[in-house]
């Protein structure tokens, strides 16, 4: 922030786009020590607005590109806040035309991290940096303090580091930013954030229907659940948003919101990139992708209005120990929880190798412990995991999370079964245990997968006690011959 007679004649960064996200963030630089802030809007009269109701921030407003450019430092360098998609082209387009060499264009925005590695490559040509960052937190976090997931050259994080460092949210004393990774690597980290941020909700939220439906308990009494919870090593900002969401009432009717809501859930569309991009990485990430399809499911109403008339148990479903079944199911979404988040660990781990970016998945996890919505204890724990073994293969079986595997798996079967029994839909908490137990077998029917892909398609298979590739003549005499894998 600066006053009137020590503003300097150059802005250090600058905003493009200044509808909520970009003027949040513009707000929360200029708030910080060092930084002046010159800021450009397609349409003038958000500029104008935004000027005219925060003189004490010291904005430089521009009104052309061509001004933008002329009014920041070298490296000059600019964060766009715009439309994802073709206005964020338009926007990179205009800078490239009025920027030089060395300078750093920032996309802020939600973007699918291909299009930042097609971005990246255009703009570097250029001469001029181009960082894809995933901003997460809202519109709140822009203005307080985001978790930044900054993607892009080792040149441009030079500038860029210092500037980002100063706006992020604090955890623990650590700014939550770091340098993830070349080019997408940033973009397509903040996009394995909400796929876990998928599967976090979508587990609570059947923690939530099974406790309601199996004991009778009101929304507000669950939201004591939930706020009881929030105190152990379930505690973030999730489990403590669900008791607040849980306890509301509707002022129009009296009755608890939750109750009014109607129940199809939204979605934006980073989930499904995030399970697009895992199957297309051979990543599994059930948790995430049963989340996206719940989502799915709930919207739409016609064909559950079909499928209402299909049976279900014939029994009511009531449990007889409440506490006992509460506990379990908070064990449950204990281990579900390890299982999602080490899965969009496997997801970014792959990646990496994939598109050749060093991400370390510890500096990862502390960078989303303050500032988004994933924010939970829990990520120290991750990182730790990581400190103690960088090249970790699955998550879930470093000592913190084997050992709550095995306390909380006797728990997570029963409330499994029981929702099974129940006929009450679980698809997390059942595809996260069914990734637990298919992860940990010592054998798999793959084999089977294997002799049956063989018999159609002649596919081939390996042998456990030999070295080749072998293929059974089915259709002949049955024999097995030594083949080359060409299919
Ligand atoms: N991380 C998060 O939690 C979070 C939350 C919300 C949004 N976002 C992302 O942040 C970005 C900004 O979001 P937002 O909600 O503030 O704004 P938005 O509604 O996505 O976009 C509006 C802004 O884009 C500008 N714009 C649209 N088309 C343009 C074009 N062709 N050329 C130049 N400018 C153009 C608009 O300018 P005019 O005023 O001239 O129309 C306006 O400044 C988006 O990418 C969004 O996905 C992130």
């Amino acid at each position: 922030m600066t006053d009137a007679s020590s503003t300097p004649a150059l802005a250090n960064i600058g905003v493009v786009g200044l509808a909520v996200m970009g003027s949040n963030l513009a707000r929360n630089l200029a708030s910080r020590e060092g930084n002046t802030v010159a800021v450009y809007n397609r349409s003038r009269s958000k500029t104008d607005e935004l000027v005219a109701e925060h003189p004490e921030a010291g904005f430089i407003p521009a009104f052309s590109y061509e001004e933008f450019a002329a009014s920041l430092s070298k490296p000059r360098t600019a964060i766009i806040m715009v439309k994802a998609g073709r206005p964020t082209d338009a926007v990179i387009d205009s800078l490239v035309e009025v920027f030089e060499p060395g300078d750093i264009i920032v996309d802020g925005g939600n973007a699918y991290f291909p299009d930042t590695i097609r971005r990246e490559k255009a703009v570097r040509e250029t001469g001029i940096n181009f960082v894809g960052a995933g901003i997460s937190g809202g519109e709140e976090g822009a203005l307080t303090g985001p978790s930044i997931m900054p993607g892009g050259s080792d040149e441009s994080w030079v500038t860029l580091g210092p500037i980002l460092k100063s706006i992020a949210a604090v955890a623990e004393g650590e700014p939550c930013v770091t340098h993830v990774g070349h080019d997408g690597a940033g973009h397509f980290v903040k996009m394995v954030h909400n796929g876990i941020e998928y599967a976090d909700m979508q587990l609570i939220a059947e923690a939530y229907d099974l406790i309601r439906r199996g004991t009778g308990k009101t929304p507000a009494e669950i939201a004591d659940v939930f706020a009881e919870w929030n105190k152990g090593e379930l505690e973030s900002y999730l489990i403590e948003i669900t008791a607040e969401v849980l306890r509301q009432v509707d002022a129009e009717t009296g009755k608890p919101l939750v109750d009014v809501i109607l129940d199809q859930a939204g979605a934006k569309g980073t989930g499904a990139w995030t399970v697009q991009t895992a199957l297309a990485l051979g990543v599994p990430v059930s948790g995430i992708a049963e989340a996206t399809f719940a989502r799915s499911l709930s919207s739409h109403p016609e064909q559950r209005a079909v499928a209402a008339s299909l049976p279900g148990p014939d029994e009511e479903f009531r449990v007889d120990d409440v506490d006992g079944f509460i506990e379990d199911v908070r064990q449950a979404l204990f281990a579900s929880k390890i299982i999602a988040y080490s899965q969009g660990f496997d997801e970014i781990r792959a990646g990496a190798a994939e598109y050749n970016w060093t991400i370390d998945l510890g500096a990862v996890s502390k960078i989303w412990r303050a500032g988004c919505i994933i924010r939970a204890q829990f990520l120290n724990r991750i990182a730790d995991a990581y400190a103690e073994q960088p090249d970790l293969p699955v998550l879930a079986t470093a000592p913190y999370f084997a050992e709550a595997l095995t306390r909380g798996q006797a728990a997570w079967r029963r409330v499994v079964v029981a929702a099974t029994q129940a006929g009450i839909p679980s698809p997390a908490f059942s595809s996260s245990l069914a990734y637990y137990d298919g992860i940990r077998a010592e054998r798999l029917p793959a084999a089977l997968v294997q002799g049956q892909r063989d018999f159609f398609g002649a596919h081939t298979y390996k042998r456990i006690d030999k070295e080749g590739t072998f293929h059974t003549q089915w259709s002949g005499d049955r024999t097995e011959i030594e083949a080359e894998d060409t299919h």
